[in-house]
């Protein structure tokens, strides 16, 4: 029997989720976060679940041959936050081999099988839903180099994943059982390369910065990655990975702005907000007080800024001939200002960055689905094609 396979572009990263469905249909952002829960959490009245947004409440008991830990049932997302064991992901660990990386992964899957949109694809038997996808998705170009990529999908491909809904808003005792059809493994840099050269469809975009050579500097929650682009291809020598990110620099200011004056932010997102915002930026309420926390903010990020400004002169000098290093990534909004303004008093090298905070933050998955939406449209009949970093045709 022929079934349905939906198109899933999703970007692991590890501060959140990205991903987009189907015919660019719907996307997702859930934070990287989740917490093991020893027993089920008291239930809620049905009626307060029911009026909640299920992002706010996944609750999920995931079984599948690939995880280490089989059948655990987690906290994912924002309520993952809240609580006291809440994991996020090592700078250190490898993306491939941790049960974190598949439990967020089959969670946003299973959130989209069962969305109300997706009734009429993946058909309900008994609160049983059989969802097939056609997955793209990416690892650090360092995994990649190790050959972890080639792991990490064959441990997908093989079984059946089934996210079982618990708790959750409006999915309560859903069950999903996912399947892939197809699972493309994408290096992150050369990911980011074809979104500035490829639209939707495969055709070329960028034609002046196709045969350039490029530095794409891409600054995350916990890592920061510069892949090298020459002829077309990425450089896996001269790629590199370094464990630093903006999340520690965005705790420290929310450390700070406690201590200095006495005010609890919830979040590192509020923190992004605050220094972000286009009115009152850098400024906070302080028992009903407009208080600027500029001196902070403005010190470690200039801090960060200037590490992060090292990383790419290191990288430019063993690529002499790099013509243009664009910046991507959340990490690259929240510097932006202070990037530019480091390189104009120092090397003034030729960077750039994407206006569009979002254009930046989805980078990779729009990246990833290109690739997979491309793969699909050309194939059907070329399953076994290995292409997967095969160079962009003019
Ligand atoms: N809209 C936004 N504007 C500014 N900064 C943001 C925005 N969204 C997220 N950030 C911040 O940028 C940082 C990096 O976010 P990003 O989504 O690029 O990381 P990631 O891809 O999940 O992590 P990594 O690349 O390390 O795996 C986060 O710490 C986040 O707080
Ligand atoms: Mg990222």
């Amino acid at each position: 029997m022929m079934s349905y396979s939906r198109i899933a572009a999703v970007d692991v990263g590890n501060d959140s989720i990205k991903a987009i469905f189907g015919k660019l249909d719907s996307e997702l952002n859930i934070p990287n976060v989740i917490a093991r829960d020893i027993e089920d959490r008291p239930v809620i009245g049905i009626e307060e679940l029911d009026s909640k947004d299920p992002l706010d409440g996944i609750h999920v008991r995931v079984h599948s041959p690939a995880l280490m830990d089989n059948n655990a049932i987690y906290r994912i997302g924002n309520l993952a936050t809240k609580s006291n064991n809440a994991t996020e992901l090592d700078p250190g660990s490898s993306k491939s081999e941790e049960d974190q990386t598949l439990v967020m992964l089959f969670a946003t899957l299973a959130l989209d099988a069962v969305s109300a949109k997706n009734e009429k694809t993946f058909p309900k038997n008994k609160n049983v839903v059989d969802a097939n996808y056609t997955l793209g998705t990416g690892l650090p170009l360092r995994e990649v180099k190790e050959g972890k990529d080639a792991g990490y999908r064959s441990k997908l491909l093989g079984s059946v994943h089934q996210v079982e809904f618990l708790i959750t808003p409006k999915y309560q005792g859903i069950k999903v059982n996912i399947k892939f059809d197809e699972i493309k493994v994408y290096p992150e840099g050369f990911a980011a390369y074809i979104n500035l050269v490829l639209d939707n469809n495969g055709n070329i975009i960028n034609k002046d910065l196709i045969d350039k050579r490029i530095l794409i500097q891409d600054i995350g929650g916990l890592s920061t990655d510069i892949a090298v682009i020459k002829n077309r291809n990425v450089d896996d020598d001269k790629a590199q990975g370094f464990n630093l990110g903006v999340s520690e620099a965005l705790e420290q200011i929310r450390e700070e702005i406690r201590s200095k004056h006495g005010i609890e932010l919830d979040s590192r997102r509020d923190v992004v907000e605050i220094i972000t915002k286009k009115n009152d930026r850098n400024h906070i309420m302080v028992r009903g007080s407009r208080t600027s926390v500029h001196d902070i903010t403005d010190r470690i990020l200039l801090d960060l800024a200037k590490k992060q400004y090292r990383l790419l002169r290191n990288v430019w000098q063993k690529n002499s001939q790099t013509e243009i290093c664009y910046f991507v990534g959340g990490g690259s909004t929240v510097l932006k200002e202070y990037l530019k303004t480091l390189n104009n008093n120092l090397d003034g090298y030729n960077i750039d960055f994407f206006e569009d905070e979002k254009e930046s933050i989805w980078m990779m998955a729009n990246a990833y689905y290109k690739l997979i939406a491309d793969y699909v449209k050309k194939t059907g009949k070329d399953k076994e094609s290995k292409d997967q970093q095969k160079p962009v045709k003019a």
